[in-house]
């Protein structure tokens, strides 16, 4: 397995097994890996004849007072864990590397990006559609693999894809979860043993949306609202919005229907957390 911190150099590889008509997939992560990443790259490994990690804390998608410093790292560890899933390449640049400081052109999306996460992250999403362009445009891979427990990520995503003709094919994966329901996230390792047990509320109130959408509720509002009763019951456990919005659009449904996704953000302490569901 190659571990690249160069441009240059992963362009190469990437070049080089497209020469041998080799197809590449990129995973990009953030690292501080855990089974939900790994998931990626094994699905990344069904769609592609090589694939490349990318392992980059990216500051651009942080906003001020947010968690870059802090964010967990372990390149050590990261690595070992591509090795042993398969991965071909590891993409690990320093942040001098992946931008130029007199950068002047970034990636701007202007709907998608203006609700639920964005409404307390303005520049977030901004930050991630530069980031994933570049890594787009460094590897040249001709697909790439997101996990679906960042829905609105996945779909703004998408929507850069589609609306700047990108000769990338996105593949989507889906959550992974703790066994007592929690989806695994590099962020969990911030939560207190207390709140640990608090953060399964937001699987709870995923399981009320499903079970009240089974037994034939169709309007929007009663479930947020159920689902709001229950988080509300939580000591550590602070609301920023749940939503249930159409999972392309990421419009508001005024009725509930199949592919409706259901998205919430909640704050368990300091630590703010997201999950989704999409209803069947
Ligand atoms: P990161 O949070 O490290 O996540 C990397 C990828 O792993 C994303 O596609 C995310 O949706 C997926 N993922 C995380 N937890 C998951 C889980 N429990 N189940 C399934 N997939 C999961 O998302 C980012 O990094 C960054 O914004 C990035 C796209 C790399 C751009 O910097």
């Amino acid at each position: 397995m190659n571990i690249v911190r160069t441009k240059e150099e992963i362009s190469e590889i990437c070049r080089k097994w497209h020469s041998e008509n080799l197809t590449v997939a990129i995973v990009p992560t953030m690292g501080y890996l855990h089974e939900g990443h790994l998931s990626l790259i094994r699905l990344a490994r069904q769609n592609a004849d090589r694939v490349v990690v990318s392992v980059f804390v990216n500051p651009t998608q942080f906003g001020p007072g947010e968690d870059f410093e802090t964010y967990p790292r372990d390149e050590a560890r990261d690595t070992d864990l591509c090795r042993k899933e398969g991965a071909d390449a590891v993409f690990m640049p320093a942040p001098a590397e992946m931008y130029r400081s007199d950068k002047s052109v970034s990636l701007m999306e202007n709907r998608l990006s203006k609700v639920m996460c964005g409404m307390s992250r303005p520049t977030h999403f901004n930050g991630v559609l530069t980031v994933v362009c570049k890594l787009f445009n460094i590897t040249g891979a001709d697909c790439a693999v997101f996990g679906m427990k960042d829905a609105q990520q996945l779909a703004i995503i998408k929507r850069m894809v589609r609306d700047l003709d990108m000769p990338i094919k996105i593949i989507p994966a889906p959550i992974v979860r703790e066994s007592d329901g929690l989806a695994k996230s590099s962020r969990n390792t911030y939560l207190s043993a207390e709140e640990r047990k608090d953060a399964v509320c937001l699987r709870r109130a995923l399981d009320i949306a499903e079970s009240e959408w089974k037994s034939g509720e169709k309007n929007p509002d009663e479930i947020i609202h159920k689902m709001a009763d229950l988080i509300k019951s939580v000591r550590s456990a602070d609301i920023d919005y749940i939503s249930a919005v159409d999972s392309d659009t990421l419009e508001a449904v005024k009725e509930l229907r199949p592919g409706t996704l259901v998205a919430l953000a909640v704050k368990i302490g300091t630590t703010r957390l997201i999950d989704n569901t999409v209803l069947s």
